[in-house]
């Protein structure tokens, strides 16, 4: 079974690359809670290496306790890839209300600090982010680790989820594999905004034509494959549009399953680290006319 397999693999390189601080995962080899490790410790020792070898294991990476300003946190992100995004979300539409553009402000308030109103067109821009997804993978070069910072969570809601798309590709029957394996998919962020009927502006949609990328990768350090999908899936390269948008549900669905999903519960200054090439995650439903919530994320570019 290709999945043994995976995880004879990962706890070899496990054993190899991440000594210094401890992972106690939800779910096997996959969202690891990282214990006794301080914002301090991490910038100062430069842990860097090491949470890279975690992620290429655990794909989804939780620091509890760890409150950080706007500045460690950019830090953080700059030297846990190679180089930040700068364009990854909402910033498509509309000006930022921190002081660099890397920072993607996830939250439903304005700059005054205020709860955005039912209309308001950031609010539905940002519903897209409860579809299944990865981030920037709209983008040339795509993003690869996701650095989420919780400021303010509404209590018992608004939880995110992640699916382990590494899992999910070694459960495929092997016939399916080999189906995908070298397959391209076009991404495109005004297609998934499309989906829940946002519109876009002529010069908006010029700008978001949207990108090729592989809908399987490997992984270079472990070697292991992993699905390679998202809402902005909108096509296959070599089908037509109809087979590629069938076999892209087929398979967002197959990489869903409960077996697959961790769920995140926040509480404030908690810190998920996440690799977008062997993951896709949503966030869910929390009373957003009613309840502040408040995360500040910073996307890195591959390594
Ligand atoms: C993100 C994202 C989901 C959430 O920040 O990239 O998709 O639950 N967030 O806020
Ligand atoms: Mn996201």
């Amino acid at each position: 079974m290709g999945s043994m397999k995976s995880e004879i693999v990962l706890s070899k390189f496990l054993e190899q690359r991440v000594s210094s601080f401890n992972v106690t995962s939800y779910r096997g080899f996959f969202a690891g809670v990282v214990e006794r490790v301080s914002a301090d410790q991490l910038i100062r020792n430069g842990l860097f290496p090491q949470i890279r070898a975690a992620l290429d294991v655990f794909g989804v990476l939780i620091f509890k306790e760890m409150s950080l300003t706007n500045s460690e946190q950019l830090f953080i992100a700059k030297n846990l890839g190679f180089g930040i995004h700068r364009k990854t979300g909402i910033s498509a539409i509309s000006a930022n209300r921190y002081e660099d553009e890397a920072l993607t402000d996830v939250s439903n308030l304005d700059d005054k600090g205020e709860i955005l109103s039912v209309r308001d067109r950031k609010r539905q821009y940002g519903l897209s982010n409860r579809l299944w997804h990865t981030d920037a993978s709209f983008r040339n070069p795509p993003g690869r680790y996701s650095i989420l910072s919780a400021k303010v969570v509404p209590e018992g809601e608004g939880e995110t989820e992640f699916a382990n798309t590494r899992e999910a590709y070694y459960a495929l029957p092997e016939s399916m594999r080999d189906k995908i394996l070298g397959l391209e998919a076009h991404h495109s962020i005004a297609y998934s905004r499309q989906i829940l009927g946002f519109e876009f502006s002529n010069e908006e949609e010029e700008n978001l034509k949207g990108v090729k990328q592989p809908l399987v990768r490997k992984n270079k350090k472990t070697g292991l494959c992993s699905l390679y999908l998202a809402s902005h899936c909108s096509s296959v390269f070599g089908m037509s549009i109809p087979d590629g948008r069938m076999l892209i549900r087929d398979l967002i669905e197959h990489a869903t399953q409960d077996e697959f999903i961790y769920r995140h519960e926040w509480c404030s200054d908690d810190l998920v680290v996440w690799d977008n090439f062997a993951t896709m995650h949503r966030g869910r439903y929390y009373n957003d006319t009613k309840k502040k919530r408040e995360l500040v994320r910073v996307t890195t570019l591959d390594i």
